[in-house]
């Protein structure tokens, strides 16, 4: 069983959590750690699941219901029935499950891979990812669809949602792009924050307009900022984004705490990223010595804390 097509990308979100739901334009980073699925059919109807996945502490244990929804609607979009064939699907990779690194969308889109490459199937990337989007409802229902994207294509996205299919493309950009994450070591609910989101917004809509209108000039500078590799532009926009996540309410004294301490640690910029209220906070450090360094400062705050680099 050739596993290593079925890998699928954890992913940083650079700019704009929580707004692309509402189709704002949103720049998002796969990482290079990933999530593969291995997939047999059994001779007994039944469904088997193995998670030899890494995650931070509690994380499957909080996700576990939701986790088993998303492989039921993945199984169901495409076509396979465990009560009348027997599946066991055994997942594993180098990609750390902690929430804001997209391990659920990583995770359906490696089972899609694997029924890909068990049946034969000759699926396209883009049939992946819809299989992607579907098993993501099971984590909420309203999904942008950024995490499945990131995780099929990976690379470096400026991603869109829209009423079809996703757009999105590649950005370029042309230095490396230095990236620390840390975990607040809090598993937070997507469903829940994204639904407090939406209630706030319904019952204030100029509140909401306004930081949406913040977000876009923001964003346009960012996708200009990256094509000139300005990385100190780009961390005060990182900054700024913070600041609109704030406003949000989807941040949180863990978060900020993080996000301080990159900062005074010579991060040229940091923010939450992805779900916020617990999950990750990235921060921009330009050079190999400014990751090392901000890393180690966040590691005595931070029970998990990560390196990678777009490149
Ligand atoms: O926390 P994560 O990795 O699941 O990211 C969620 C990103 C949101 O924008 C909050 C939701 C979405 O569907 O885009």
């Amino acid at each position: 069983f050739p596993i290593d097509r079925t890998r699928a990308f954890g992913k940083l979100i650079l700019f704009g959590e929580h707004l692309v739901v509402y189709k704002a334009p949103a720049i998002v980073g796969a990482v290079s750690a990933y999530t593969d699925c291995k997939l047999e059919y059994l001779d007994e109807p039944g469904l088997v699941v193995v998670d030899n996945r890494p995650a931070v502490p509690h994380y499957k244990e909080e996700k576990k219901d939701e986790g088993d929804e998303a492989i039921k609607l993945t199984l169901a979009h495409l076509g396979v029935d465990p009560s009348v064939r027997g599946v066991k699907m055994t997942f594993g990779g180098d990609l750390c499950c902690a929430s804001g690194i997209g391990a659920s969308a990583a995770q359906v889109v490696a089972l899609a891979r694997a029924i890909d490459v068990a049946d034969s199937r000759s699926m396209t990337e883009d049939e992946i990812n819809a299989a992607g989007y579907e098993g993501e409802k099971g984590y909420h229902g309203t999904p942008s669809g950024i995490d499945n994207t990131a995780a099929t294509f990976g690379g470096l996205l400026r991603f869109r949602r829209t009423d079809g299919a996703p757009a999105f493309e590649k950005v370029r950009f042309p230095s490396a792009i230095r990236i620390v994450y840390a975990s607040t070591g809090i598993t937070a609910s997507t469903t829940k924050v994204v639904g407090d989101v939406r209630s706030r917004k319904e019952a204030d809509e100029s509140w909401f307009a306004d930081i949406m209108e913040k977000y876009a000039s923001l964003v346009g500078e960012a996708e200009r900022v990256l094509e000139r590799g300005d990385m100190n532009r780009l961390g005060e926009l990182m900054n700024l984004n913070h600041t609109l996540l704030q406003e949000l309410t989807v941040s949180c004294k863990e978060l900020d705490d993080l996000v301080v301490a990159a900062r005074a640690a010579g991060a040229v910029g940091a923010k939450m990223s992805g779900t916020g209220r617990g999950g990750l906070m990235i921060a921009l450090t330009p050079t190999e010595e400014l990751q090392n360094s901000v890393a180690a400062a966040l590691e005595k705050l931070a029970p998990q804390v990560w390196k990678t680099t777009f490149a």
